[in-house]
């Protein structure tokens, strides 16, 4: 193995005995440094190069509102909005004896600790210290590391790495369309977000868990490409590279001739669009991490040239497409590991639901939670069908080691580069879909989905 400073040869190599390119796993080594996102670990410093969303808006509804705790990339942060609206994400600890702020009095510009009274502004920057004179400078020499935190899309995204690295804000299309165009939510999933990623970039499961989804869910019934994903139960994964991450080409036989194709572009690190269905609006997620055994499942749901209709509003708050309902006053799913999602064995045997779970959500959690916090990836037995995922895993591995040895910037971090798109289309047998598609994986302001 060749000696790196992170100490991890990036080639994934193959599993024992299967003589067969595709069927590759990963070291243990391998997998704690694509899993691992603390500071100061490869890929904790990667995901630090990029904005990632932090809250919801409403999360955050007025000035001077509570404080909320927020864990991201297993640092323990506080955000608030000032009495002038301004954003806040500051250590979640006092820096007198370590009260946490989430106790805090948020009033008058400021966060203040109820333990002594030192207070903080939006930049950690305490501003007030009763206990000591003004004249020692000690309260100025006080300041809480802190993250920018801007509110774009219904969402409140911070960037977490060196300031004189920091990006130009985020240009993912579901955040510039009008709010009207738009619907927001997250959950809490318990395991690493890599395999929660990898269940965003494998689309041959959705023949098979999702498969009443097809059928009964409101927000994807209807379209001819449904049709499409039933029958042929037999993909065929082409991997094509774009400037921010992959394209996931997925292709099944669709008429005489012709091939239907459902394209995920997947932007690094963690951004997925899931190929949109008929006239329906189109739908994706980030998967942040944490800590490294838990992460936030973000779902949004957008039309490009159009408001997203009552009907399809109040579909999304009850939990159909791709979001799920929440325990009241939280973002912990209703089904959950404690309650074993609720499965329905009945319906399952019924085929009302294929895994007895109900809600495409909470089916894709309830597995991907089954296998453990942190999968071990030397056990699998990987198919052509995952060629997507073992695409990914090298691609983060290299950006994170180039990062670390050489201080490469990682693909993405330009605004411009996340002006994608998903898409379904059929074309003729034979063309090369990034080419013969680039235009419907392109986001263009005012111009409908490609979508059958
Ligand atoms: S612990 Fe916060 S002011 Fe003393
Ligand atoms: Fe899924």
């Amino acid at each position: 193995m060749d000696q790196t400073t992170s100490g991890v040869d990036p080639v994934p190599r193959r599993a024992h005995g299967s003589g067969r390119e595709d069927r590759i796993m990963l070291r243990p080594e391998q997998n704690r440094f694509l899993t691992g996102t603390a500071a100061g670990t490869p890929m904790g410093e990667m995901f630090r190069r990029y904005w990632i969303p932090a809250l919801l808006a409403e999360e955050l509804p007025e000035n001077d509102c509570p404080p909320v705790r927020v864990q991201l990339l297993s640092e323990r942060l506080i955000a608030f909005r000032d009495t002038l609206g301004r954003l806040g994400l500051l250590d979640e600890y006092c820096a007198h004896r370590g009260v946490s702020l989430w106790f805090g009095r948020n009033e008058e510009c400021g966060l203040r600790c109820p333990y002594h009274g030192w207070k903080y502004d939006v930049t950690g920057q305490c501003v007030e210290l009763p206990s000591e004179p003004e004249e020692t400078g000690f309260r100025a020499k006080i300041r809480l590391r802190s993250y920018p935190l801007v509110e774009r899309g219904g969402v409140l995204w911070t960037y977490m790495g060196p300031p004189q690295h920091q990006p130009g804000l985020p240009e993912y299309e579901f955040a510039q369309v009008p709010a009207e165009n738009r619907y927001v939510s997250k959950r809490l999933q318990y395991c690493n977000w890599l395999q929660a990623l990898e269940g965003g970039i494998d689309s041959s499961h959705v023949s098979w868990l999702h498969r009443d989804a097809l059928r009964s869910d409101p927000l994807m019934t209807g379209s001819r490409g449904n049709q499409y994903n039933m029958r042929d139960l037999m993909p065929v994964f082409e991997i094509a590279e774009h400037p921010a991450g992959l394209f996931i080409g997925v292709r099944r036989d669709a008429e005489l001739g012709t091939h239907y194709w459902r394209i995920t572009p997947w932007c690094m690190p963690a951004f997925t669009m899931i190929p949109p269905r008929g006239t329906h609006a189109v739908h994706g997620h980030f998967w942040i991490p944490i800590d490294d055994e838990n992460c936030w499942a973000w779902s949004f749901d957008y039309h490009p040239i159009r408001a997203l209709t009552d009907i399809e509003v109040a579909a999304m708050r009850e939990g159909k497409g791709i979001h799920t309902r929440t325990i009241p006053g939280t973002y912990i799913p209703l089904a959950n590991r404690n309650n074993d999602y609720l499965i329905d064995r009945a319906a399952q045997k019924a085929g009302e639901t294929y895994s007895g779970v109900a809600g495409i959500a909470m089916q894709d959690a309830s597995l991907q939670e089954s296998m453990g916090p942190i999968i071990d990836r030397a056990k699998e037995h990987l198919t052509t069908t995952d060629n997507g995922i073992i695409m990914a895993r090298r691609r983060l591995m290299r950006a994170a080691r180039e990062l670390a040895e050489q201080g490469v910037a990682p693909p993405g971090t330009d605004p411009a580069t996340h002006r994608v798109r998903s898409a379904a289309v059929v074309l003729p047998a034979g063309q090369v879909f990034q080419e013969a598609a680039r235009e419907a994986l392109t986001a263009r302001p005012g111009v409908a989905p490609a979508s059958v």
